[in-house]
């Protein structure tokens, strides 16, 4: 059910957020505000949608999600960071998500680098785009959907099939750009420390398929641009991680 409109949305949003631009459907909340950044769309800028027909995940992967059913919005974000150190960006998505789910009293975690899990459940997707001078970070959260697809079911949750409670995407909108906003204006430096809280990486051993092969090992720590290192002294900057038990 497509219950949102742009009035709502933007009575919503803190003044952090310059401009809103919402879409009942589009192809993908990210791909539009790509185009709108180098139009030369401000720090903040947002693109909402409520259904999206080419939904971008990580390493080439689709989001899905029915219309209606959770959050889709992508940020223009023209941080002053170090930019060596803007992959911290989605790491920085990550905690604003989990500080604002714990917020609502949910207990979420992170599998590195940003899939935000409900117990071992994904119900947030995180995907940052850059282009010169900006980043565009994606997020799909999941928040009333009771059904998954087939490829999916047994792996992603949402908000509501997880807790049990009517959750307002409105609400956590409002509240995860607040957290968003104070973690990207302000240093980059925290960011590391203020994620090893919420990750459930570190500690666990995982197997990383990166593009070279595949390594097992333990992950004990992320270094300060983010990277996920492991007790052989790997390091590994991208990647889809498996947590083995
Ligand atoms: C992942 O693979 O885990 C990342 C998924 C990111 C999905 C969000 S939904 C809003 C934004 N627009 C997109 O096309 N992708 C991101």
């Amino acid at each position: 059910m497509n219950d949102l409109n742009v009035h709502m949305v933007r009575r919503a949003l803190p003044d952090w957020v310059p401009e809103l631009r919402y879409l009942p459907e589009t192809d993908s909340t990210n791909r539009q505000a790509l185009a709108w950044a180098r139009e030369g769309a401000r720090h903040g800028s947002l693109v909402i949608a409520d259904f999206q027909t080419a939904g971008r995940g990580r390493l080439d992967r689709r989001w899905l999600a029915p219309a209606g059913s959770s959050l889709l919005f992508s940020l223009v974000l023209r941080p002053m960071w170090d930019p060596d150190l803007l992959g911290l960006i989605s790491l920085a998505a990550a905690v604003a998500l989990c500080e604002c789910l714990e917020e609502l009293d949910v207990v979420a975690g992170v599998k590195w680098p940003n899939d935000v899990l409900l117990g071992s459940r994904k119900v947030s997707g995180i995907l940052a785009e850059t282009s010169p001078g900006v980043v565009v970070l994606g997020i799909g959260l999941n928040v009333t959907q009771r059904t998954f697809p087939a490829e999916i079911e047994g792996s992603a949750t949402s908000l509501e099939a997880h807790t049990g409670r009517q959750i307002s995407r409105l609400d956590v909108l409002r509240n995860l750009v607040l957290h968003l906003a104070n973690l990207v204006d302000g240093p980059a430096q925290v960011i590391p420390d203020r994620y090893r809280r919420w990750c459930a990486t570190i500690g666990r051993r995982v197997r990383v398929d990166a593009g070279s092969g595949s390594v097992e090992d333990r992950a004990v720590d992320i270094d300060p641009t983010g990277a996920l290192i492991l007790a052989g002294g790997h390091t590994v900057r991208a990647g889809d991680v498996i947590q083995l038990r």
